[in-house]
């Protein structure tokens, strides 16, 4: 894939403004607690019937689907999603910039064959594709662009009233996070499916182990070790006319705005069975350590590349979590659970102990088994939401992040309500934010 975002023909207007729609309140938000919607059950039985008539309104089994983010994830998520459903039609595509939108398109017209409907007119590039796609007669869309996005876009896809596919993690900072609890929350009362990318909990193996854990086979839980300790990924190199801003957006993982730090956009997976492990109950408190040690030039941008922090619950439970992007190092990603009468290796699929068990059964690729359950929820009428595990995984990513960029000990409750809030209000081509490494000791969380 070539990469020129400049390259636009002349009537493509490169000035944009990512929609920003009101936020809902932090007390309003909070009030609700995680994503407990005050809809009542009947208001979604009848939402979901009228959402089982809207997708077969057209009289055909035919769902569409919308695409925003031409990249990596994308291309895969399109690809899951026609997979999981004979019924599936690609028939709009957004991707802000024209080029990566017009290589996307061709990547796609190969890889989806015969479910690639897309018209010319259903492609979208600028900071207003987005806003332009949901405005399609598109049922579903995904989500696949940097993280920083995600709030507004998923705000506005479910007011839009589309079913939503979100990549991980879904924001970066806890106002975002809130912003999503609402979206999911009105994606609730609205009989609307909310699919998150967080795809471990769709794997078969993973799922059995942790339910096998659940079920007692290693006694009760004592503490939890998370390591992702791994190589570095990609980076675009730049070209002489990019502007700042357009390094940024493409080089999105190394500037904390936008990606959250490899702390939230990537460690999330393995956060996010410490949380299913504890039931989805968030810990109460966290503090450890990070730093930037090798990747320290200045097209790392501002994100550190190794992070170890611990986490605590009420119970007293605890989570040692560590994560390394470096190369040339010894490199382990499992989840390693210690139990009263045994442990258990997540990723691995074992439990040892008392209870000696490997699961065995037939896997299937676990990006796929998000859509097929997308797609069987939307066809059933019977909407699923991963709104609330999607939420609290990433408010626990980010107050990891800030455990180690402050040096502070930083409280679930406190990061919830925290008003910190990365990036800028409307995104810019010529100005980009300012490029800042956080030093503990004296960089300050901002708690709310
Ligand atoms: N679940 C997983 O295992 C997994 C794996 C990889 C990536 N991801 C997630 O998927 C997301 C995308 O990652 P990727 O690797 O595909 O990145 P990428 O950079 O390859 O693709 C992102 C695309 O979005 C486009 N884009 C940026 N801002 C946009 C906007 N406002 N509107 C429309 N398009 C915009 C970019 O130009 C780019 O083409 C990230 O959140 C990442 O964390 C998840």
């Amino acid at each position: 894939m070539t990469f020129d975002p400049l390259e636009r023909p002349k009537h493509q207007s490169i000035e944009t403004v990512v929609p920003t729609p009101t936020i809902e309140s932090t007390k309003e938000a909070n009030r609700r607690g995680f994503l407990k919607t005050t809809a009542a059950s009947t208001a979604i039985a009848t939402a979901a019937s009228l959402f089982n008539r809207s997708v077969h309104a057209a009289g055909s089994d035919i769902i569409k689907v919308g695409l925003v983010g031409c990249g990596g994830r994308g291309m895969g998520a399109a690809k899951d999603n026609m997979s999981a459903d004979a019924g599936c039609r690609l028939t709009a595509i957004a991707e802000v910039f024209y080029n990566r939108m017009e290589d996307g398109k061709d990547q796609l017209k190969k890889s989806l064959g015969s479910q690639y409907e897309v018209p010319e007119e259903q492609c979208f590039s600028g900071w207003e594709a987005l806003d332009k796609i949901l405005q399609t007669d598109i049922d579903v869309v995904l989500l696949a662009t940097p993280p920083w996005f995600r709030p507004a876009q998923m705000e506005a896809a479910i007011k839009a009233g589309k079913h939503v596919f979100c990549e991980k993690p879904v924001a970066v900072d806890p106002p975002g996070v809130r912003r999503v609890m609402a979206a999911s929350a009105l994606a609730e009362s609205k009989g609307l499916c909310v699919v998150s990318g967080l795809c471990w909990r769709y794997d078969h193996g993973v799922k059995a182990t942790i339910e096998k854990i659940q079920s007692g086979a290693i006694g009760d839980i004592i503490s939890i070790q998370e390591n992702y300790l791994t190589g570095t990924l990609w980076i675009r190199t730049p070209k002489p006319d990019w502007t700042p801003m357009h390094n940024q957006v493409l080089n999105w993982l190394y500037y904390k705005w936008l990606s959250g730090d490899h702390y939230v956009e990537q460690f999330i997976h393995s956060l996010d069975k410490a949380m299913w492990l504890h039931n989805d109950v968030p810990p109460v408190f966290c503090y450890g350590t990070g730093g930037r040690q090798v990747r320290t030039e200045p097209e790392y941008g501002d994100i550190y590349d190794h992070f170890s922090i611990v986490y605590e619950w009420a119970d007293g439970t605890r989570c040692f979590a560590s994560t390394r992007q470096m190369d040339g190092c010894y490199n382990q990603t499992e989840d390693f659970i210690y139990g009263t009468k045994g442990t258990a290796r997540v990723l691995a699929n074992e439990v040892k102990g008392e209870t000696n068990w490997k699961f065995e059964g037939k896997k299937k690729s676990m990006y796929e088994l998000e859509h097929i359950a997308l797609m069987k929820a939307i066809r059933d009428g019977k909407p699923i939401n991963n709104g609330d595990y999607m939420c609290k995984s990433t408010l626990m990513a980010i107050m990891g992040r800030e455990a180690a960029y402050s040096g502070q000990i930083i409280k679930w409750d406190d990061a919830l309500a925290s008003e910190l809030k990365l990036g800028p209000d409307k995104p810019d081509w010529g100005l980009a934010p300012d490029v800042e490494v956080r030093m503990p000791g004296k960089y300050k969380f901002i708690e709310a």
